[in-house]
């Protein structure tokens, strides 16, 4: 089964405190989303494989490392899971970014899908799907079964707050994924908004309604 990982670093969970603060404005949202993404890819990078390879320095010649193989994928789900890409580029400006279009429908509060467009060589590639609210988990895990779809097998899913019954349906629907989240809250309202949760992720970060 995927682990949960729950990213207690300080200056993450600070972060967080401001980003779910119902009167913290669009303008510091999505900067504060920015900022925690950057902090949080430091972390879940931690363990990306390195190999061997020399640099010539100004004064001799050093044996030293390189992340080993092709760039890494970001896939981040539109439209909420854009706001937590920029701070990752700024940690690793190479990486590839492919897109997928997901939204849920308020009534039945299932995904649909209306864009994908991945990098090439997914199959070769490190996969870290980025999305801010693992809610029911039925967004994570149609993309993680999109992502999969187009030859991904070595995933991460990323996100700021999850609820209990997001964490076990993506668990259960994908065991070899783990999730990195900032926070594992309550549970889920009648409308299927995680509580306390931070509100709706995507209106936040874009201030619409
Ligand atoms: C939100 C959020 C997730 C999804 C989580 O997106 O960004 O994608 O809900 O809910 P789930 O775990 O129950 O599937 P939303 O559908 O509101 O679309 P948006 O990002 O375009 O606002
Ligand atoms: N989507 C959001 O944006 N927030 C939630 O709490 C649940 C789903």
């Amino acid at each position: 089964m995927g682990r949960l990982h729950i990213l207690d670093h300080p200056l993450i969970q600070h972060k967080l405190t401001y980003i779910r603060a119902k009167d913290t404005g669009t303008k510091e949202f999505r900067a504060l989303v920015e900022e925690v993404s950057m902090l949080m890819a430091y972390e879940i990078t931690r363990d990306l494989p390195l190999v061997e390879t020399t640099v010539e320095t100004p004064v001799g010649v050093a044996q030293t490392k390189v992340i080993e193989g092709r760039t890494l994928a970001l896939v981040p789900v539109l439209r909420a899971g854009l706001g937590m890409v920029h701070g990752i580029l700024n940690l690793i400006p190479n990486a590839k970014v492919g897109h997928i279009g997901l939204y849920r429908d308020p009534d039945t509060l299932q995904p649909v899908e209306y864009y994908c467009k991945l990098p090439q060589y997914m199959e070769e590639r490190d996969v870290i799907v980025i999305d801010p609210m693992l809610a029911t988990g039925g967004s994570a895990s149609a993309a993680l079964r999109a992502v999969k779809a187009r030859g991904a097998s070595s995933i991460k899913l990323m996100c700021l707050v999850a609820a209990p019954e997001g964490v076990a349906r993506v668990q259960a629907d994908h065991p070899d994924v783990d999730i990195y989240a900032a926070a594992l809250d309550q549970g889920l309202n009648d409308h299927g908004y995680i509580v306390p949760g931070l509100g709706d992720a995507g209106d936040r970060l874009f201030g619409t309604r």
